[in-house]
Parts: C-alpha cells; sequence; structure tokens
C-alpha cells in the first residue's frame, strides 16, 4: 500500500477512536478490498460515506481492477472531510460522490451495479436494496455492515435477504458484522 495512504489511514482511525465517524474498521476495510479484488466488479456503490474511510479501501481496490466507485454521503461536513480525503490519498478519481440522500437520489442511477456496500441507518437498508434491486446484476454482492452490532434495527433487512429466492446470504463475524449477499 501507498505510504501516504497508509499515513492517511492511520491518521482516520486515530480519528475514529475519538467517536462521531462511525467507521468501519482496519481489519474490515481489508476485507472489503480483497473481497472486491476476487469478485471484480464494475459498479460499486456506497451508502453512507462520512469522512470516507471506507470509501478509500473502496477506491483503493477499484484503482486496481478499473472499477468505479459511486458515494453518497448526505452530511455537508462529511462531504467536506471526504473530499479532502480522497484527495489526500490522490483516489478521488475513481469517485462520484453525491452528496444528497441516496433514498431520493438512487433512482436516477443510470447504471448497472455490481457491489454495493451499505453503511447508511440500519433501518432503511432494505428501503435502499428495494431501490437498488432494478439495477443489480446478476452474481452482485451487497455487503451490509452491523450486521451483528445493530441486528435488531435490520431485522427486516436480515430477514429479506436470508429468506427471498433470489438472494443467497450469509453473515461474516468481522468488525461489527457484514452480511454478504448474493443476487443469484
Ligand atoms: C456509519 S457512517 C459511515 C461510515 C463509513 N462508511 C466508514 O466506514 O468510513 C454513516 C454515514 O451515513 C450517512 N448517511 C446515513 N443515511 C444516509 C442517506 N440516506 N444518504 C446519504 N448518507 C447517509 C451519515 O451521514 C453518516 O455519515
Amino acid at each position: 500500500m501507498d505510504e501516504k495512504i497508509k499515513k492517511l489511514l492511520v491518521k482516520l482511525e486515530d480519528l475514529n477512536q475519538q467517536g462521531g465517524q462511525w467507521n468501519i474498521d482496519h481489519q474490515t476495510g481489508q476485507f472489503l478490498h480483497d473481497l472486491i479484488l476476487k469478485h471484480k466488479p464494475e459498479i460499486i456503490v456506497e451508502i453512507g460515506a462520512s469522512n470516507g474511510y471506507s470509501t478509500i479501501w473502496l477506491a483503493m481496490a477499484a484503482k486496481e481492477i478499473n472499477a468505479k466507485v459511486i458515494t453518497y454521503e448526505f452530511v455537508p461536513d462529511k462531504v467536506r472531510d471526504l473530499v479532502a480525503n480522497l484527495q489526500k490519498a490522490q483516489l478521488i478519481q475513481y469517485i462520484t460522490i453525491i452528496p444528497d440522500n441516496a433514498n431520493k437520489r438512487l433512482t436516477e442511477l443510470n447504471k448497472t451495479i455490481d457491489f454495493v456496500f451499505l453503511d447508511g441507518r440500519k433501518n432503511e437498508y432494505l428501503q435502499q436494496l428495494k431501490l437498488l434491486e432494478p439495477k443489480l446484476n446478476q452474481g452482485s454482492l451487497i455487503v451490509a455492515d452491523n450486521a451483528i452490532s445493530h441486528k435488531h434495527v435490520m431485522n427486516d433487512y436480515l430477514y429479506y435477504v436470508r429468506n427471498e429466492k433470489t438472494y443467497k446470504s450469509k453473515l461474516k463475524d468481522i468488525g461489527t458484522g457484514l452480511e454478504i449477499t448474493e443476487k443469484l
């Protein structure tokens, strides 16, 4: 990994320790990065970028496989930090930032999607998945964070992806828990 990105990730991990960012941890970032390299999506969608810690991991993978990341973040201060951090990492060219509410803007997405990382409000995951469903390619992966720490808040989502015949879903006990769902 590039030295300046390594240093930036450590800085953001220290900041996260102080609270308020709700970033994934380093191990989860590495896992997402490796999953993307294995799966080779062309278009990656992230909902809930915060200051861009997870987005940096997604963008590092996107750079390696020539993919694109579209990320949604609706808090202006977070968007400012997100842009600054992606510029520092020199990864901004792999990202399209939509500085708005994903629930309002997802329908405008005129691309098919191969990989989704859900990390906004946990009680909105199901609504967001349903908005994305018409755009998901067969074999798409949808990774939902906090599937252990917030499993009660995302009960409807977990029930849906685990019971719908069009999905195969499993829980990965890493970080705060990742529900990894494949569209069949
Ligand atoms: C858990 S934090 C994201 C952390 C980030 N993924 C990371 O690991 O570095 C959730 C973020 O989602 C944003 N968010 C929540 N609901 C959203 C929505 N509907 N559209 C856009 N952003 C949203 C919040 O403002 C917050 O910054």
